[in-house]
C-alpha cells in the first residue's frame, strides 16, 4: 500500500489555486441524469470520488468521461435504474444518486452506503422525505428499492435536521416533480447553492438555497448546461493549517472568503495574518501559534466538522488550550490516537475533544481511518520533528487532488512511496 513519508520543519511558501469543490461536484454531476444531452462541468477535482461518480454514471449508460478538470456528461442514452453493491461500497455519497435516478427513471435499486468511518451513516431523512414525494420504499436485505407509481409529487418536508444529503436527493427529487416543493430547515452550506445554480442554468425553478427554506417548482424537463464547480472550503481550510503549522508564508487562489468565514478568524486568534482580496487569500503565519479558544462543528454557516480534524492538528502545537466539541458526526474524533501518537495532548470525553498544546510533535507511524482525518495527520507531519510515516493514503486520495505535490510545490519534504 503507498504512504506519505513526511520530514517535518519546512516552513511553506508559495502560491497555488485550489481545486473545485468534492462536496459540490458530486451532487452535481448526479443533477446531470436529469437533462438529457450534454453537460460540461469545470473546475471538478481529480480525485477518486470523482473517478467513482463517473463510472456510476457510465453504468447507468450515461457518456462520462474527465479531461483534465472538465468533465464532460450526456445522459441521454441512461437505460439503467441501479446502483450495484461494488460501485455503492467504493464511495459512500453515492446515496446522493438516488433522487435523481427516481426522478428520470421513476424507480431505483442501490444498497444502504457503507457505513464509513465517521460512524453509522443513516439516511432516514432521505427516505422519509422520498415517500413523502410518493415513493414507495423497500428496505430488505441492505437493499433500497425505490418504485413512484406515476410521477414523483413535490411536498412540504420539514427536515429535523439541516442534513446535506437530505437537502440534496429532495432537490434531484422535485425539480422535475408535479407541483411545489418547499424545504423547511435546509441545509445551507455553499455547495447546495452550487448544485441550485447548475439546475437552474437546467432550466429548473428553485428558490431560497443558501437559506433555510428552499422552494422548488417543478418543471417539465430539464436541458444541458455548463457549469463551473465553486472551489472547495475545506481544501482551502486544510492548506491554511498547513501553513500556519510551519510559520509559512501562501497565497491560495480561487477563494470565496464568505465560504470560510467561520475558519479565518481562528487563524487570526492564533496570530496569522490573513488577507483576502479578489479571490486570493494571502496567510502569514508567525513561529509559535497561540490557542484558539474553542472549535463547535454546526451545520453551514457554521465552523464545518470536515475541518475539525486538521484544525486539531493546529491546536496541537499552539500554546494554550483549545476545546473542541463535535456536534455533526457520531465518531469523528479517530484521528486522536495517531495525533497522540506523534506526541499531542488530547483528552476526549463524549462529543468534547481538549487539546493542550505542546512545543513540538515527533515523527512516528500513523494511519489515516478517513479523509479528513487522514488530512490532519499530513498538517501534524509537517510540523513534527523528524519523519512521520501516513499509510491509508487511499482515503486521502478520495477528496485531495496530489496533496503530496501541492505540498511539495510549497516546499514541504513529502512524498508517496
Ligand atoms: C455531507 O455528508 C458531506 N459529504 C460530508 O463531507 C460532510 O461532513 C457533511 O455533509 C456535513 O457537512 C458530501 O457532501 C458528499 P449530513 P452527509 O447528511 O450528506 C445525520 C467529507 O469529508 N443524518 O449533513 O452524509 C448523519 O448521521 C464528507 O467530504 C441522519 O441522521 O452529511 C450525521 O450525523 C464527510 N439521517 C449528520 O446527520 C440522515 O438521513 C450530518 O449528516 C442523514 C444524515
Amino acid at each position: 500500500m503507498a504512504k506519505l513519508i513526511v520530514e517535518g520543519g519546512r516552513k511553506l511558501k508559495g502560491e497555488l489555486d485550489v481545486q473545485g469543490a468534492k462536496n459540490s461536484a458530486l451532487p452535481v454531476l448526479s443533477a446531470t441524469l436529469l437533462c438529457r444531452g450534454e453537460s460540461v462541468l469545470h473546475s471538478c477535482p481529480a480525485i477518486s470520488d470523482i473517478n467513482a461518480s463517473i463510472r456510476i454514471l457510465r453504468y447507468l449508460g450515461c457518456n462520462a468521461s474527465m479531461k483534465g478538470h472538465t468533465i464532460v456528461v450526456d445522459s441521454s442514452n441512461m437505460n439503467r435504474s441501479d446502483i450495484p453493491e461494488n460501485l455503492m461500497a467504493e464511495m459512500r455519497s453515492s446515496i446522493v444518486f438516488l433522487g435523481s435516478i427516481i426522478s428520470c427513471t421513476g424507480q431505483a435499486k442501490m444498497y444502504f452506503p457503507g457505513g464509513c468511518e465517521l460512524g453509522p451513516r443513516p439516511i432516514d431523512l432521505h427516505l422519509s422525505a422520498l415517500r413523502k414525494m410518493g415513493v414507495s420504499i423497500d428496505e430488505r436485505y441492505g437493499c433500497i428499492s425505490c418504485k413512484v407509481k406515476d410521477k414523483l409529487k413535490g411536498a412540504k418536508i420539514v427536515l429535523p435536521f439541516p442534513s446535506v444529503g437530505a437537502t440534496e436527493n429532495i432537490i434531484l427529487a422535485a425539480v422535475l416533480a408535479k407541483g411545489t416543493t418547499v424545504i423547511s430547515n435546509a441545509a445551507r452550506e455553499p455547495e447546495i447553492t452550487d448544485l441550485c445554480e447548475y439546475l437552474t442554468k437546467c432550466g429548473a425553478e428553485i428558490y431560497g438555497a443558501g437559506e433555510g427554506t428552499i422552494i422548488i417548482y417543478g418543471v417539465e424537463s430539464l436541458k444541458p448546461a455548463e457549469h463551473t464547480i465553486i472551489p472547495d472550503r475545506i481544501v482551502a481550510s486544510t492548506l491554511m493549517a498547513c501553513a500556519s503549522v510551519t510559520g509559512g508564508d501562501v497565497t491560495l487562489n480561487g477563494i470565496i472568503g464568505s465560504h470560510i468565514d467561520a475558519i479565518v478568524p481562528l487563524f487570526e486568534e492564533a496570530g496569522c495574518v490573513v488577507k483576502i482580496k479578489d479571490g486570493r487569500l494571502k496567510i502569514t503565519c508567525p513561529e509559535r501559534l497561540k490557542a484558539f479558544k474553542s472549535v463547535r462543528t454546526m451545520p453551514y454557516p457554521g465552523f464545518p466538522t470536515d475541518a475539525q480534524a486538521v484544525m486539531m492538528s493546529v491546536a496541537s502545537v499552539a500554546m494554550g488550550t483549545t476545546v473542541f466539541v463535535e456536534n455533526i458526526f457520531e465518531s469523528r474524533y479517530r484521528h486522536i490516537e495517531d495525533l497522540t501518537r506523534l506526541g499531542a495532548n488530547i483528552k476526549v470525553a463524549g462529543k468534547v475533544a481538549v487539546v493542550e498544546g505542546v512545543r513540538k510533535l515527533f515523527g512516528a507511524k500513523v494511519s489515516a481511518k478517513e479523509l479528513r482525518g487522514g488530512a490532519s495527520l499530513v498538517v501534524a507531519g509537517l510540523s513534527a520533528e523528524g519523519t512521520t510515516e501516513i499509510e491509508g493514503i487511499n482515503f486521502l486520495e478520495r477528496g485531495y487532488e496530489e496533496l503530496e505535490v501541492t505540498l511539495s510545490n510549497l516546499g514541504a519534504d513529502i512524498r508517496k512511496v
